[in-house]
């Protein structure tokens, strides 16, 4: 047993217990047991890959070895990411100090750092270059620089998944497409790795020639072994995750539709249906084009529609406040509910058809941003949330003022929190972090980005009416059937890699 490992293993839960009770006692709700679960995983996984009975075996194995990087690299990185640790690291934090992570976070280093193509590549880069340089033999020979390859494999791979696994700050959210891409053009290039591994007519590490006994055959079938569980193993995990983001799509499309269709029946009802009213709904919901905002066209149009108020260099003025320190999520919730530009300077604005086409929003916001200092951190908004608890946190939070159902009601003053019948989810998000006129905002100290998903959610509900029995969007099957027919597709693909082992 390696006591420096179970040290190291003890202290990352004894620290991990530290934050839950610092985020537990902060808040009035306790983080979900799920994450504390994925990090108990994530500990075992650890032992598992670094300690007896596997890792005697890595030494002198390749297979073994192989196995213990499969355990760092698809299962503990991305436990250790669905156990929230940046969320549960921001929330425990004080507030000053929470803002400057924050600020780091939303900074030019981290924001690189955690791009999807530099996390691509550089995890692609450190499997291909781990195996086919002097690397690995220089591993097996100096347990440093062993440490240091594992370290590698695990920051290389936890900077992969953290790019689909939107849980805490999301510094590139991505949508659904894009995962999916990302997870799909990820199969090939562990399958490659492996096939070429597989593929080798020589051993490759003359360590594991001296561990066979010297008989260079032994390594060969040894490597072959380890080559055969990184292609199909590793093949078969990423095949699992591509499915799973597929089947999260499918189910936030699906409710994406019904709330569509819901939108397009009020404004039929109000007789004021127009195709840029759907386009902007769309586009507010995240699913927005490819648009390339340009600064200048953005520009031109804060000077004819903004600069009267707010000031050519978004200084601001008697009659508005400054947008030096805006954030994205303001400025996008202002511009899609038409809440900007506005006519009446004192007083309650409207959510109202936006004046502005998506491309020329893309560019206005594009333009703003880039001198505004304000926090670019989007909150996450999958949709997914829980409902009894969002349903909790609303009657808790809103229903005060926007009342038990969000059909509105009177703040006093002549202010009107509105029904929230034509708010997007995404504007949902922003609306609770931003606080529009006389709304309180609510900061992540108050409500967490999973509670802000959670309302969201039942938001969501309350405008579209629909009971889902859970599960997966296979035609309202129900969970177990869902379950069944996964079940089904996994035994498949068994038979067919048995198939293709067969034959070769
Ligand atoms: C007639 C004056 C006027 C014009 C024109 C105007 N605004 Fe505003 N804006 C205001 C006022 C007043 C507020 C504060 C009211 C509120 O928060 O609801 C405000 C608030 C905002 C906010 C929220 C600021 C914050 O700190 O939360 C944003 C963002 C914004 N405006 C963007 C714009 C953009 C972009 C344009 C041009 C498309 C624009 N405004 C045009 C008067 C104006
Ligand atoms: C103190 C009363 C108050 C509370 C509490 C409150 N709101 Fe609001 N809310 C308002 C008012 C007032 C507005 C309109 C602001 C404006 O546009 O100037 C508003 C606007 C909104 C909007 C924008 C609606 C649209 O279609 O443009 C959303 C969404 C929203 N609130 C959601 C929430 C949620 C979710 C909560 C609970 C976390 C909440 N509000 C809590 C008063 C409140």
């Amino acid at each position: 047993m390696n006591y420096a490992i179970v040290l190291l293993l003890l202290l990352a839960i004894g620290l991990y217990g530290w934050l839950v009770r610092r985020y537990d006692a902060q808040r009035i709700h306790q983080i979900n047991r799920w994450h504390v679960a994925a990090f108990g995983a994530t500990i075992a996984a650890l032992y598992l890959a670094l300690e007896p009975p596997l890792e005697p075996f890595a030494d002198g194995s390749f297979f073994a070895h192989m196995a213990q990087h499969m355990l760092l690299v698809y299962v503990a990185a991305p436990l250790f990411l669905l156990s929230a640790p940046m969320m549960l690291l921001l929330g425990s934090l004080d507030l000053t100090k929470a803002r400057r992570l924050g600020r780091f976070l939303s900074g030019p280093f981290w924001r690189f750092l955690t791009f999807p193509v530099f996390t691509w590549l550089f995890f692609m880069a450190v499997m291909w270059g781990a195996h086919f340089s002097p690397l690995y033999e220089l591993a097996l020979t100096y347990p440093a620089v062993h440490i240091l390859e594992h370290a590698l494999f695990l920051t290389s791979a936890v900077l992969f998944w953290q790019a689909i696994i939107h849980i805490g700050p999301v510094s590139w959210p991505m949508n659904f497409p894009l995962r999916i891409v990302y997870v799909f053009l990820a199969m090939p290039q562990g399958a490659f790795l492996g096939l070429a591994l597989y593929q080798t007519r020589v051993a490759l590490y003359s360590h594991y020639v001296a561990s066979h006994g010297g008989s260079a055959a032994a390594a060969l079938a040894d490597q072959h072994a380890g080559a055969a569980l990184m292609w199909i193993a590793g093949g078969l995990l990423l095949f699992v995750v591509f499915m799973a983001v597929v089947a999260m799509w499918g189910r936030y499309e699906r409710r994406l539709g019904e709330q569509l269709d819901a939108q397009f029946d009020a404004q039929l009802r109000s007789g004021a249906i127009s195709a840029i009213a759907l386009g902007l709904a769309l586009f507010a919901l995240g699913a927005r084009p490819g648009v390339a905002a340009t600064l200048d066209q953005g520009r031109s149009l804060y000077q004819i529609h903004c600069s009267s108020c707010h000031g050519a260099n978004l200084q601001g003025s008697a009659n508005a406040p400054s947008l030096r320190d805006v954030s994205l999520d303001a400025i996008d919730f202002y511009l899609t509910t038409g809440r900007m530009p506005t006519s009446v300077l004192s007083g309650q604005n409207q959510h109202r058809t936006p004046i502005f086409s998506p491309a020329e929003i893309d560019a206005l916001i594009a333009f703003v941003m880039s001198r505004s200092h304000g926090s670019r951190v989007v909150p996450l908004v999958d949709n997914a949330g829980n409902l009894a608890r969002g349903r909790a946190l609303f009657i808790a939070n809103c229903a005060a003022c926007h009342g038990a159902t969000a059909t509105g009601g009177s703040v006093g003053y002549g202010w009107i929190a509105p029904s929230l019948d034509r708010a997007t989810v995404t504007q949902v998000a922003q609306a609770i972090r931003v606080g529009p006129g006389v709304m309180p905002q609510f900061d992540e100290h108050t409500l967490t980005d999973r509670d802000v998903n959670d309302i969201v959610r039942y938001v969501n509900v309350l405008q579209t009416d629909v009971v889902n029995a859970g599960g997966l969007p296979l035609g309202d099957l129900g969970p177990v059937a869902e379950g069944l027919v996964a079940w089904l597709g996994l035994g498949l693909l068994i038979v067919i890699i048995r198939l293709i082992g067969s034959s070769a």
